[in-house]
């Protein structure tokens, strides 16, 4: 049995397929997070909206480390994260998904470690491959047999927000080595490794970026692009779930990045 967490962006969410259907409340240092769990394909499932219920949270308030830490505390080995992001690519067009190879970050003012306390000491981890090499190249095979149209590679920026960038700041991500933008990734994708998580992230493009977009930006742009994909991600979703034919084991070191400092510890 594989213990799997999805967490979800903008939109995507679908509980019914789980067996055994349950809501959890959990606690943790940094607060509460509602999470629902079940049984898919013989795997321990349990998800997390990002936003929260109904959409309230924006991004630079999200609780990424109360988030990261429940599922820690559930025993989740896996993370498949889906983000709404906008394009600086001209490739990479609204409705394609991408699995990310690097990010950039430039956040401001979120707390990005776990490693802040006296009690915890200082922790340096390795991120110079933000994502799980294995479960990239599983979410690839689930891609490669689908009708998605898909990425292979991408660079996400990550930006504060909640404002989207403007057109310079995008000329300048897109100088830097940006594929893509959006607000979320940073420090969740951070902090999934210093909890020793595989973590994997799916962008869904719904935008191209401002000053590419030939009109204003807007959330309700990005929310009905996302309802137009969340069909797709949803049987992205459910096919990585249930393929149990893995032999790649978990051969990328992800559970062992703290092991410079004795280990990640709850
Ligand atoms: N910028 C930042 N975040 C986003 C965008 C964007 O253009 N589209 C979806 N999320």
């Amino acid at each position: 049995m594989r213990n799997i967490a999805v967490i979800g962006g903008t939109g995507v969410y679908n509980p019914e397929a789980l067996q055994g259907f349950k809501e959890l409340l959990i606690t943790t240092p940094y607060g509460q997070v509602a999470c629902t769990t079940g049984v898919i394909a013989d795997n321990q499932v349990t998800f997390i909206t990002r936003h929260g219920a109904g959409h309230k949270t924006p991004p630079h308030k999200v609780n990424y480390r109360a988030n990261i830490w429940a599922l820690k505390s559930l025993g989740v080995e896996e993370i498949f994260a889906t983000t709404a992001v906008g394009s600086l690519n001209k490739g990479m067009k609204a409705g394609h998904f991408v699995v990310c190879d690097q990010l950039i970050d430039f956040t401001k003012s979120r707390i990005n470690t776990f490693y802040d306390t006296p009690e915890r000491g200082v922790a340096h981890v390795d991120f110079s491959y933000p994502y799980c090499s294995v479960l990239r190249e599983r979410v690839i095979s689930c891609l490669e047999k689908s009708d998605i149209n898909f990425h292979k590679t991408g660079t996400y920026v990550c930006t504060e927000g909640p404002r989207f960038e403007t057109a310079a700041e995008i000329k300048m991500f897109k100088t830097l080595g940006g594929d893509l933008v959006g607000m979320t990734n940073v420090p969740e994708s951070v902090l999934a490794r210093e909890a020793e998580m595989c973590y994997v992230n799916v962008s869904i493009v719904t935008n191209m970026a401002a000053g590419i977009s030939p009109t204003p930006l807007s959330h309700t742009e990005v929310v009905e692009a996302m309802a137009q994909s969340v069909s797709n991600m949803n049987l992205l979703i459910d096919a990585y779930i249930r393929n149990n034919d893995y032999t790649d084991l978990l051969t990328c070191g992800c559970s062992t990045a703290m092991k410079e400092f004795g280990g990640f510890k709850l």
